[in-house]
């Protein structure tokens, strides 16, 4: 009884785990409208919030809340592009996530 109740738990947590994973996959597919299917918050909390802080507060690199007053998209792009003399590691990200930052970052105003 006891092995049979661990093995359905066993069963049970890998379904929830293929479940989540599938209608992850389902949602990026369907959610192909307005310039991509990148979800740029996600992609900077993944390759940027270790240094520009959770919430674009700053950390060991400079705050971001408000770069957009101060940096046009095509700029914040260069800049996640290629870097900054000061610390910023350029290729972090490229493609679509590069474009779909630089846009929601240049909307931190
Ligand atoms: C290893 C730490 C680190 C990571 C990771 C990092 N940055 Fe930076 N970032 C910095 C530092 C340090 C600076 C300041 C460089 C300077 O002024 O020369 C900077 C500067 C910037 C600037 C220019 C800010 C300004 O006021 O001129 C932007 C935009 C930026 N980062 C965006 C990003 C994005 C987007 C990501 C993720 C793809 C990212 N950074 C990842 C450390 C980092």
């Amino acid at each position: 009884m006891k092995t049979k109740s661990k093995f359905a738990a066993a069963i049970f947590g890998a379904a929830l785990v293929l479940g989540a994973c599938g209608g992850g996959n389902d949602d990026s597919a369907s959610g192909d409208k307005d310039g991509g299917n990148v979800d740029a918050d996600k992609v900077y909390q993944a390759n940027c919030a270790t240094c520009h802080g959770g919430n674009l507060e700053g950390k060991n690199g400079p705050e971001l809340a408000h770069i957009g007053k101060e940096l046009k998209e095509d700029e914040i792009h260069d800049i996640i592009e290629n870097g900054k003399s000061g610390g910023m590691p350029g290729g972090l990200i490229k493609g679509e996530e590069l474009d779909a930052v630089a846009k929601w970052l240049s909307e931190k105003k």
